[in-house]
């Protein structure tokens, strides 16, 4: 294949062909192929997703490839299975056993390489240490952990012995800990000292003794030195990693379990509440991960793939953790900031390790163009093949600078649409076939059945705007919220029968090509981190100065969307800078860094409301964009409310 750069001038009407040179040795390599593909996969799920299934390891075989009762999907039913051991032993099984399987990298420039035998020894060492502590199948574990090898070590060994996982992101707060801790009712928590973040240290274990005060639940804690800063450890309850792990065994014989035991919890934001409890299961989730790395990452033996997500959100599940080994691949994995000590950090990384396949998110894309090109041109990205993105929209001026500046003009972009929920990539080019173009995340994967509605239920003509639903089910959907069966119901599966409401809006093009546009519901991607306005807005509620809060999103160049608030104080409260500082730092205490605010705003006169006592948020975004509010005020209950928040805007 050619290494050479090349430029190609790029507009959002830009559409790109595989070149002849990638097709040749991708596992789907012509539309044809595709279409064929396709529609077996939406007729004959069973016939396809069995052929899928096959290339792994089964401890017994499934009786039945689907049992459909909407909203309740079983896939491979009878079958039992440990994912663990798909991802891990199956390889040294199969003579991988020396490869690398982790390659790392930390922040401060620590390096560490850990193949797929020592990985299973590691892996099996932790199954014993959490057996030892009492943790059994079903039962959750709380992972709160840096971007280190042993953060994918404690899911593996959870998934080894039937418990389920439960990540909280590093950058979540203590409060954020106890409402999954509750809600998860974990019995065992596994984090480190600290975590490395652009120099500094964040002290993981101290917001994990905050998070335990006053919980019954959990019964040990065990704790990961990475950083060396000073913690308390609670005798009895709390265990150092080094010490856990040289006390066993390094064997450990992973147990079949059934294909829907529960796999993992991970939370996310919805429009109303708290987040809530996702909850994926083993089998489908196990090949649709598996089946979305070999065809959309097109991953092959040789291939070094880095995923750039924190193992704390769903990329890092299904793209760091089980996708990528369950392919057998070598995998680079990085601890810290992008822009440490420069932002030529992960130019560095891709030429030192000779990275095949990139997958990272718009906003980064984003901020490396502000940051400048002479960071990028110090380095040789020729080994690059394959690039991915994920998690927003991506506008064609960044999509451009990605296809060239760091795709050399030569490497297919996927920009893959998919959620929490959805488990595994659903809309997504196949790189050997399908012709790309900027901002479309184009054609329905491998069994997804996608279609975009009007509010009757009725498909959308091309270019027409609608609600994203998807009409079938797929292995690696959801199967619940966890503990709330009605919200599973009702969130996704009421707005039209027997189909999945993604929340997104999006449109097809002619070809069929899908855009998305984004959420439809009060839920914000603040850097392509999903945050639920009504959880910000509960927090700023929860201060004693906060009478009423709104928050809306606004578009930002390199976030996507920035957080914007409105806020009525209680009666004594004056409107002051320090009080708007001590808000964000509120928000930052009760949600975590991510949610703080880009702006506060006192509305002193009130917040714009309808005569049934709803928040108008439109009429707040048009302020925002605009400075002014032209658009339809004919509902709102009072009008003054708008003149003193144009003024407080000015002001
Ligand atoms: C929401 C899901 C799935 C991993 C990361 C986010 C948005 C995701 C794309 C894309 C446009 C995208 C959607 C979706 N989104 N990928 N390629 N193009 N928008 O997972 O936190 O569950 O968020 O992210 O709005 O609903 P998540």
């Amino acid at each position: 294949m050619s290494k050479k750069a090349s430029f190609v001038e790029i507009d959002e009407n830009t559409e790109i062909k595989p070149s002849k040179a990638f097709s040749k040795y991708a596992r789907v390599s012509s539309m044809a192929q595709y279409k064929r593909m396709h529609a077996e996969s939406i007729e004959k799920p069973h016939l396809f997703w069995a052929r899928e299934a096959k290339e792994l390891k089964w401890q017994k075989k499934w009786d039945k490839v689907l049992n459909w009762e909407a909203p309740y999907a079983e896939w491979f039913k009878g079958g039992k299975l440990n994912v663990c051991e798909n991802a891990v032993d199956r390889h040294v099984e199969e003579g991988r056993g020396n490869k690398a399987a982790i390659i790392w990298e930390g922040e401060p420039g620590d390096k560490r390489i850990l193949t797929y035998q020592q990985l299973q020894r590691e892996v099996c060492r932790m199954a014993n240490v959490l057996t030892n502590q009492g943790v059994k199948p079903k039962d959750c574990v709380l992972i709160y952990m840096p971007m280190v090898p042993e953060a994918t070590i404690a899911m593996l060994a959870c998934a080894r012995i039937g418990a389920v996982h439960s990540i909280v992101f590093g950058g979540f707060s203590s409060e954020s800990i106890k409402d999954r801790l509750e809600d998860s009712k974990a019995v065992a928590v596994i984090t480190a000292d600290g975590s490395w973040r652009r120099g500094s240290v964040v002290p993981l274990k101290d917001n994990m003794d905050e998070a335990l005060k006053g919980n019954k639940d959990v019964k040990s804690v065990i704790v990961l030195k990475r950083c060396e800063n000073d913690v308390k450890m609670k005798k009895g309850r709390d265990f150092w990693w080094h010490k856990q792990t040289a006390k066993v065994p390094a064997k450990h014989t992973p147990k079949g379990f059934s294909a829907e035991h529960p796999l993992f919890i991970l939370y996310t934001s919805g429009s109303t509440g708290k987040p809530k409890g996702i909850l994926h299961t083993s089998g489908g989730y196990m090949v649709g991960t598996y089946t979305t790395c070999k065809y959309i990452f097109d991953m092959q033996e040789d291939d070094v793939y880095w995923c750039t997500a924190d193992v704390g959100w769903i990329t890092g599940h299904s793209y760091i953790t089980y996708g990528p080994l369950l392919n057998g691949v070598t995998q680079i994995m990085y601890e810290g900031g992008p822009n440490y000590p420069d932002w030529g950090r992960f130019w560095s990384i891709i030429e030192e390790y000779g990275v095949t396949i990139f997958y990272t998110a718009p906003t980064a894309i984003r901020a490396f163009i502000k940051a400048g090109d002479e960071f990028v041109d110090k380095y040789d990205l020729s080994s690059l093949r394959l690039l991915g993105t994920v998690g927003e929209p991506i506008n064609p001026a960044a999509w451009a600078w990605y296809y060239n500046k760091i795709g050399g003009g030569r490497c297919p972009i996927v920009d893959t649409w998919w959620q929490t929920e959805t488990g595994a990539i659903m809309i997504s080019p196949l790189p050997g076939c399908t012709p790309i173009k900027p901002g479309t995340a184009t054609l329905p994967f491998f069994g997804v059945d996608a279609a975009i509605l009007d509010e009757e239920g009725n498909e959308c003509k091309p270019d027409q705007p609608g609600r994203l639903v998807i009409r079938k089910p797929w292995p690696s959907m959801l199967r619940t919220i966890y503990g709330d069966k009605k919200r599973y119901k009702d969130t996704y599966w009421s707005d039209y029968d027997g189909m999945y409401t993604a929340g997104d809006g999006a449109k097809k093009d002619k070809k069929g090509n899908v855009y998305i546009i984004g959420r439809l519901d009060d839920v914000l991607n603040v850097s392509g981190h999903r945050l639920g306005t009504a959880e910000i807005e509960s927090a700023l509620v929860a201060h004693p100065a906060v009478a009423e809060a709104a928050v809306i999103g606004k578009p930002h160049e390199i976030k996507g969307e920035s957080i914007v608030c409105f806020v009525t104080l209680k009666g004594d409260y004056k409107e002051t800078d320090e009080l708007k500082t001590e808000l964000r730092n509120h928000i930052g205490k009760v949600i975590g860094a991510i949610a703080k605010p880009d702006a506060i705003h006192f509305a002193p006169a009130g917040l714009p409301k309808t005569r049934s006592g709803k928040i108008m948020r439109r009429l707040l975004k048009e302020l925002v964009n605009t400075g002014k509010v032209t658009g339809n005020v004919t509902t709102l209950e009072d009008s003054k409310v708008i003149d003193a928040l144009e003024k407080s805007l000015k002001g």
